[in-house]
């Protein structure tokens, strides 16, 4: 009889060491609350992590939330003492450092023994949160991309007459007599026909970096799409450094003009924010195509800052910026990573503080 009550004993000891290792070991937090004192009686490993706290057992439940939310997890717990399980489906929980994590409860009524307590599984939502955030902000670019698009169309016709207007008012003003009066007048009209040519280029730049993709695979010559991103990003480079550009003889590479110029033109723009404005002349911004092998690679440098190891390792990371609001979306690279992995092709870089950062692009050439 003894030894029966023994091994039962040493069973219910070996279960409960066993229960108490897999609450431990959980992902996520988990408390037991007395449920008529809501003061905490035992809580693994993660609520001590998320927490901060070591040993929570004996504070009481509610200290957990910020002051604002504590009214709503009293309500629940009392709910859930009532009907015996519930869930909330957000909540925050007050972290190491007063940070606030925001949880989704499940609770359930456990009877032990002669006692009972309320098991509270807490799971951290913070990732979700900052993905559906990230969703709503990818919806909106490409709702402005969308936009956009339909400003250049109807942009063209516009800025189509204003350019042939200004050519045959150019026409007659150059059959006029000479005089100071048609000298100016012809100055006005060439200087205002240079920025409706300018517009228009940049329109159609824009248009055929707007137009969605089809999937079939096109051919096409790297120095045209290194071009193209060349004159999007005039105005960024412009007040910052000189461009120098030397494309090499490139056959022709797989994949679209349009994606490509993407990638150039995110590289450029990026090389342009790591120089500040102003000293033109010492800043550089220097573009190298060449084949290299069975490869045709680019290569974007910028004499700006350099990118910090802290940073270095996170750069092709989607929505990963250390730029101000407004200014970066941190999709820059993890696009272009996308687009060029697609292809065939890669992406690298070297950097140096204080010197530089060097893009290096690879693409498969076509076969001829
Ligand atoms: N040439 C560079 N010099 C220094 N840092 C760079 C350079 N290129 C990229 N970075 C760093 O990498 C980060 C991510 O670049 P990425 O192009 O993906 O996003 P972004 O430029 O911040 O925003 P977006 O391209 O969406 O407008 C930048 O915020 C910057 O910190
Ligand atoms: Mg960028």
């Amino acid at each position: 009889m003894r030894n029966d009550l023994r091994a039962t004993v040493s069973g219910l000891r070996e279960s409960e060491e066993r229960y108490r290792r897999s609450i431990d070991s959980a992902n996520d937090a988990i408390f037991a609350v007395d449920p008529v004192t809501l003061e905490i009686l035992h809580a693994n490993r993660k609520a001590a992590e998320v927490t901060g706290t070591a040993d929570v057992a004996g504070h009481p439940f509610l200290d957990l939330h910020p002051t604002d939310h504590r009214a709503r997890a009293r309500e629940f717990l009392a709910r859930v003492a009532a009907a015996g399980e519930g869930t909330l489906s957000d909540i925050d929980l007050c972290c190491h450092g007063g940070t606030r994590l925001p949880v989704s409860i499940s609770a359930s009524m456990i009877v032990h023994g002669a006692g009972r307590f309320v098991q509270l599984i807490c799971r951290d939502l913070s990732e979700r949160k900052r993905m559906e955030r990230e969703l709503v902000q990818a919806e909106k670019l490409s709702t402005v991309g969308v936009l956009a698009a339909g400003i250049l169309h109807e942009l063209n016709t516009p800025l189509a007459y204003v350019q042939a207007n200004l050519e045959s008012m150019g026409r007659v003003v150059r059959a006029l007599p000479k005089g100071p009066a048609t000298s100016a007048l012809r100055t006005g009209l060439s200087d205002a026909l240079e920025g409706a040519r300018s517009a228009s280029t940049i329109v159609r730049d824009l248009r055929i970096f707007a137009r969605s993709r089809d999937e079939a695979t096109e051919t096409f010559d790297v120095n045209d799409a290194v071009r193209m991103a060349l004159r999007m990003a005039q105005h960024e480079l412009k007040y910052r450094a000189t461009v120098m550009a030397e494309l090499g003889e490139v056959p022709h590479v797989l994949g679209q003009a349009t994606d490509l110029s993407q990638v150039f033109l995110n590289l450029l723009v990026n090389a342009a924010h790591a120089i500040p404005a102003g000293n033109v002349r010492q800043n550089r911004v220097h573009v190298v195509t060449e084949v290299v092998g069975d490869r045709a690679v680019a290569r974007i440098s910028d004499t700006g800052g350099g990118i910090p190891s802290e940073a270095l390792p996170r750069i092709f990371e989607p929505f990963f910026t250390t730029k101000p609001e407004g200014v970066g979306t941190g999709l820059g690279l993890a696009i272009s990573r996308d687009i060029l992995r697609r292809i065939g092709g890669d992406i690298r870089v070297e950097t140096k503080i204080g010197a530089g950062t060097t893009f290096i692009v690879e693409l498969p050439l076509a076969a001829s």
